[in-house]
């Protein structure tokens, strides 16, 4: 039995109906159905169109209905097309055929777009705790290693001496522009389509501002239309996770690298690694490469969902069911993924040591020797010449550091050069030289860090 059965002498395929049903899915949503299906039936009493006893009987059948679901009372099984159907045929089965009235002046249009708005709502403010959480880690270990110095690549080679903390920071701040466009994504989900109905608007004059207020709604939409058809929130919501997860995937690359015994400058505890069936000595990073690879499933369903809306007429069209499945995977994924890299990055052990090591035998000093020279007067692209030498020189005599060169060496390979640049080439050196906004010198890193704790500390109301 469908909602529409009357309409038909036959019934639909077998077939149609497996494709068609949503409520496989959509049952995940059924707290939001209920919901919204008592603000309508108040909203429906309020306004005239049943009377005041009917609407407190919707009321009471459909509360009954939320307490059974939460106490996962609810029996889920039978044949029900969708969420929206099965909550009129459960509460049909509570209180009779009054029941029959809750569906006046609305449609699955409407609702659809109404649950979905609702249930992404609560994600997102789910979804920013979560980010927090990952800001929360990273943060921890930047303020444990206020002066750990490793190399910072370019072209994965060794580039320059960064503070640790300065690099931990960088992730920092790509994921606190994330935490701002789930905001803003927030702000445009934040709308109600209730009182759209099928796509004209609703026959009967509603309230649709007490509606909205009663299910915590910021606005009500402006064209009814547009309301059932738009599905743009899923899409703010996508993007904003596809490129959340792309952050998150970078973060994980690094992981997995970092743990390498060639890098080796940290180390994964036990409650985030994986061992082998045959090979005794791994240690796997598991859950970093799980997040690296699920980004491939959040830009999947972006681009799936993007595609489904493209050239599509208004107003409602079947073909934005497919919406459901794609958001539910990818709120669920963005979540996990968030939850598994939070692990991995707080249960990370930093190894100074190693860091050190490689700021040996990669010349990432070169670059504190000509600026060097440029304190003293030479043009810049001259100094790079001279430095340039400088490692070439080192590298014939087989040294590891620019420091090691022999004190004659120095003036031979530039005039101004002299003793006192070892001085600056220390890694200490190089990163205090870094002393401007947005750079690696420790006084710059520790201000920045304590602006991103206040950042993370003045939450979202
Ligand atoms: N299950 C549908 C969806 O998710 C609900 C709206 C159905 N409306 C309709 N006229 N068939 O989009």
């Amino acid at each position: 039995m469908t909602v529409w059965s009357e309409r038909f002498a036959g019934e639909a395929d077998r077939l149609l109906r497996h494709h068609g049903d949503s409520f496989p899915f959509d049952r995940a949503l059924l707290a939001e159905e209920i919901r919204a299906s008592i603000a309508h039936a108040r909203a429906l009493a309020r306004d005239g169109v049943i009377p005041p006893k009917d609407g407190d009987r919707l009321c009471r059948g459909l509360r009954a209905m939320e307490k059974d679901r939460a106490a996962g009372r609810l029996s889920l099984d039978g044949d029900h097309e969708d969420v929206h159907s099965f909550v009129e045929t459960d509460l049909a089965r509570r209180i009779g055929p009054v029941a029959g009235k809750l569906h006046a002046g609305r449609s699955r249009n409407d609702q659809v777009a109404t649950i979905y708005r609702l249930w992404l709502r609560d994600r997102v403010d789910g979804d920013l705790d979560a980010i927090d959480r990952l800001l929360g880690a990273l943060l921890d270990h930047a303020e444990a290693h206020p002066r750990t110095v490793l190399p910072a690549y370019t072209h994965l080679q060794r580039a320059q001496p960064v503070l640790l903390a300065h690099h931990l920071l960088a992730h920092a701040e790509a994921l606190l522009r994330d935490r701002a466009r789930f905001t803003e994504a927030r702000v445009r989900i934040d709308v109600l389509p209730l009182g759209s109905g099928a796509g004209t608007g609703a026959g009967f004059p509603l309230d649709r501002t007490a509606v909205a207020r009663e299910l915590g709604f910021a606005a009500v939409s402006r064209n009814s239309l547009d309301a059932v058809s738009d599905r743009d929130f899923l899409l703010d919501y996508l993007s904003a996770a596809t490129l959340l997860s792309v952050h998150l995937s970078r973060i994980a690359e690094e992981i997995v690298l970092w743990t390498t015994p060639e890098f080796g400058f940290a180390r994964l505890d036990d409650r985030a690694s994986t061992g082998s069936s045959i090979m005794p000595q791994k240690r796997n990073p598991d859950g970093a490469e799980l997040v690296r690879g699920r980004t491939g499933r959040l830009v999947g369903h972006l681009v799936a969902v993007l595609t489904t809306l493209k050239g599509l007429p208004l107003s409602y069209n079947k073909d934005l069911q497919e919406g459901g499945p794609a958001i539910l995977d990818a709120a669920g994924t963005i979540r996990g993924s968030l939850g598994l890299l939070t692990l991995s990055v707080s249960s990370l052990e930093f190894l100074p040591d190693r860091m050190a090591a490689a700021l040996e035998g990669g010349f990432a000093e070169a670059t504190e020797a000509a600026d060097f020279l440029v304190r003293r007067g030479v043009p810049f692209r001259e100094a790079h010449g001279a430095a340039a030498r400088l490692v070439r020189e080192a590298e014939r005599r087989g040294l590891n550091r620019l420091a090691d060169l022999p004190d004659a060496v120095l003036p031979a390979v530039h005039a101004a050069f002299d003793s006192s640049l070892r001085a600056s080439l220390a890694p200490e050196a190089a990163v205090r030289a870094r002393d401007l906004a947005g750079g690696t010198a420790p006084r710059r890193v520790a201000a920045e860090l304590r602006r991103l704790r206040r950042a993370l500390a003045a939450r979202r109301p």
